[in-house]
């Protein structure tokens, strides 16, 4: 099946044959990254514009390797020196973007909806590297990944996703993801943080972490989205970790199989402690890593190129 989108910016939006196409594409890539010359020349001309309006780590450090790796000229937008600090929009600043002749636009902005309505008003494609509370599909679709490199197929596979739900965008794409996977997803916290209304998504909602981790296969635990919430949705983090926190006691609740995850930044100490995050079940930095394949696969798609030819196991030339 051809790859159609131009566009990256939902999971919700995106058939189960095409999540699998991504993960396909990106398994090639994954390939390459493990050779002593890592570059291809699939991107070779074009130039990537990464717009990050929040702040990010992982996701912008990701993207510009995956440009790089895929020979296409990366420049990463600096909102603090930029002219966004003199009142100008995004539509003015993403289509001055477009006039110096940016092939491509990663953006991260608070405001969800910002990568639909850039997709709407720009001729170049645009990818969604978080909006808000509402998606971050890439890391949904590195998320996925990583579960399938460990547990194969994820049809039936149990998933526990812990904390901030109702704030979290890696949540969102995550379900969307986990449930045309067929995985069984379950997602536990606070009642103010994980509300009944989610099983609307095909999944369950559950207050009971120890019944919830002794069935799981993965758990993921997710940070108290503080910068989206305008009020106290728990009287404390220290109540919240006494009550949700994955410590030493409550991972003893998992079946001894069951990785851990996390797609940062972690909060030391709140949602994990340390043992757990730098333990033998943690895979987080090894989602890290996946990222740079995943996102490679993302650029290289939605610019237009074909995954066919990368799935017989040649490498992509
Ligand atoms: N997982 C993630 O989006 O991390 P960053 O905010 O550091 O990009």
């Amino acid at each position: 099946m051809p790859w159609t989108r131009r566009h990256l910016l939902t999971l919700e939006e995106l058939s189960l044959a095409e999540i699998e196409q991504v993960h396909a594409t990106a398994a090639a890539f994954k390939r390459t990254l493990a050779r002593s010359v890592k570059k291809v020349p699939a991107l070779r001309g074009k130039t990537i514009v990464n717009l990050f309006l929040e702040p990010s780590t992982r996701t912008r450090m990701a993207f510009t390797m995956a440009a790089k790796r895929l020979s296409a000229d990366v420049i990463s937008f600096d909102s603090a020196s930029s002219s966004t600090t003199k009142g100008e929009t995004l539509r003015d600043t993403a289509q001055n973007i477009q006039a110096l002749q940016a092939d491509m636009i990663v953006i991260r902005h608070s405001a969800a909806g910002s990568p639909l309505y850039l997709s709407r008003i720009l001729n170049i494609p645009v990818i969604n590297a978080g909006d808000g509370a509402h998606e971050h599909p890439t890391q949904g679709l590195l998320d996925t990944f990583t579960m399938k490199e460990h547990l194969g197929k994820l049809k039936g596979r149990k998933v526990v996703i812990l904390g901030d739900i109702l704030f979290s965008r890696v949540a969102r794409s995550n379900i969307h993801a986990l449930t045309k996977l067929g995985a069984a997803v379950t997602l536990v916290g606070p009642s103010t943080l994980v509300p009944h209304w989610f099983t609307d998504l095909g999944v369950k909602v559950s207050h009971d972490l120890r019944s919830a981790l002794a069935d799981a296969e993965v758990v993921m635990l997710l940070r108290i989205q503080h910068e989206r919430q305008a009020s106290g949705h728990f009287p404390s983090l220290g109540e919240y970790t006494s009550m949700f926190g994955l410590n030493k006691t409550r991972a003893s609740w998992l079946n001894p199989k069951a990785i851990i995850m996390h797609p940062g930044p972690i909060n030391r100490g709140v949602e994990i402690d340390s043992e757990l995050a730098d333990g033998e079940r943690s895979v987080i930095l090894e989602q890290v890593t996946n990222g740079i394949a995943v996102r490679m696969a993302a650029l290289y798609l939605c610019s237009g190129g074909q995954p066919e030819h990368l799935y017989s196991g040649a490498d992509p030339k």
